[in-house]
């Protein structure tokens, strides 16, 4: 940037400016609105940043997330916060804070809200993105897992998105299936630490499910044949997978089974699954979640299980979701030559607004062909003329813009006349 260039948004992040703000307010409404509040989830928001251990403690010290991508700095207080880079751990946080599990469960949240990951910009990765979620808590029934996936599901379709479902089961945690499966991965990827790519080989202590997320050809070449948790799992978490997928086909729900699909948050158990969708590139990845039964304990509370998604708002318009939406148009577009006239022509644009006709007027002075031309690139219906001899027979001219109709209205009750459709241009 020199000197006296302008400031730009920082490296990984992006306006949205008119038109396509209106496809992600499109995104947005129609997730909380409609799809998410239909199957009962009410909105949630939690603030930008909230303490760090919520973060460390909740996704996990030694994810990728918590290790290298967060925003974290300390306040004037001394104290360390972080600018929230996913929204399940503080949507549970809040959960806990509000005794919610002491009402009737599962409490099913839903948010629209931007995240911060400071990772390496490229094309559907960026430092500030915006997702759309659903959380559903305290609940253990594979029902719940069903419906979180089938609304997500419906939510891609619904905005026009082509979008794959893949799915897994990572088992369960402590003494569960997931500490045996560990053991047989780390004494594979210890029998192949010399075949797998030098920057990954911490991942065989730190935390081996991680390698198979590794972007690294040699470790993806041996994570072939490594050992698959789907072989490993317990009978109670094989027989809750059972009933997921059961669910599923009931619903007409068609999903991948992908056994090395591990994701990159700690706090998953159970079922896990990622929405793909094509033209993306590498950031293929529309959304992903999964059930994460342990993570209330991590956060210093009861056990209380839960399952939820997050679908990635700017890669959904980057896959072209949303795309058939236009930007708004007012009804009206009233055109005022004089002041009197302008008088008249703003009790007018304000008393169609107080009936819920979207209406505009020039703001400048300009002359009539600017504001003719002004009330085409609105995309107005229609206009409503005020000029002197408007004014002198306490009539407007309205005219349709698309048929070139005119009609005469009296000053009066225009705004009345065309609320409740007294006017027709079409008859
Ligand atoms: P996640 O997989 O980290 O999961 O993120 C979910 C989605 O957010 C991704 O599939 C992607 O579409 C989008 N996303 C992630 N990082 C970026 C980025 N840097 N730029 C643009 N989009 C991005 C979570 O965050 C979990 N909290 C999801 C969840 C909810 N699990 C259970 N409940």
């Amino acid at each position: 940037m020199t000197e006296e260039a302008s400031f730009s948004a920082p490296r990984g992040t992006y306006d949205l400016i008119p038109p396509d703000s209106w496809r992600w307010e499109h995104l947005r409404a129609v997730a909380l609105d409609d799809v998410f509040a239909a199957a009962g989830y009410q909105p949630i928001e939690t603030p930008v940043f909230e303490h760090t251990e919520v973060f460390s403690r909740g996704v996990g010290a030694a994810s990728e997330v918590v290790t290298k991508q967060m925003y974290t700095f300390e306040d004037r207080g001394g104290r360390s916060l972080t600018l929230r880079p996913e929204g399940t751990a503080p949507v549970m946080r809040s959960v806990l804070e509000h005794g919610l599990e002491r009402g009737p469960l599962p409490a099913k949240l839903s948010y629209a809200i931007p995240m911060f990951r400071q990772e390496r910009p490229q094309k559907g990765r960026y430092r500030q993105f915006w997702q759309l979620g659903i959380e559903a808590i305290g609940t253990e029934s594979p029902v719940v897992d069903a419906e979180v996936i089938e609304i997500g599901m419906r939510y891609l379709t619904g905005v026009g998105l082509d979008a794959t479902l893949m799915l897994n089961s990572i088992g369960h945690p402590g003494d569960g299936c997931r500490a045996t499966y560990l053991e047989a991965l780390t004494a594979f990827l210890r029998e192949h630490e010399n075949e797998i790519a030098v920057e990954d080989r911490d991942r065989i202590r730190l935390n081996p499910l991680r390698t198979f997320d590794s972007k690294e050809a040699a470790t993806i070449a041996v994570m072939e044949g490594a050992p698959l948790i789907s072989e490993h799992l317990c009978s109670d978490c094989r027989a809750h997978f059972g009933a997921v997928t059961d669910l599923l086909d009931v619903a007409g729900v068609s999903y991948t089974l992908e056994p090395r699909l591990v994701r990159g948050l700690d706090y998953y158990t159970r079922t896990t699954f990622e929405f793909v969708a094509s033209g993306l590139g590498a950031q293929d990845s529309v959304g992903g979640g999964g059930r994460y039964d342990g993570l209330a304990e991590a956060l210093g509370g009861p056990r209380l299980p839960g399952i939820g998604f997050a679908l990635g708002a700017d890669r959904i318009l980057l896959a072209g979701g949303a795309s058939q939406v236009s930007d708004h148009h007012p009804r009206a577009y009233v055109v005022t030559l004089g002041d009197e006239a302008r008088t008249a022509g703003f009790r007018i644009v304000s008393a169609l607004r107080a009936r819920g006709v979207a209406a505009e007027m020039d703001l400048g002075a300009r002359g009539m062909k600017g504001q003719m031309k002004d009330a085409d690139r609105s995309g107005a219906d229609l206009v409503v003329i005020v000029g002197e001899s408007e004014l002198a027979s306490g009539t407007a001219t309205i005219k349709d813009l698309r048929s070139g109709r005119q009609i005469e209205s009296p000053l009066d009750t225009i705004d009345e006349d065309l609320a409740t459709g007294a006017i027709d241009l079409d008859a």
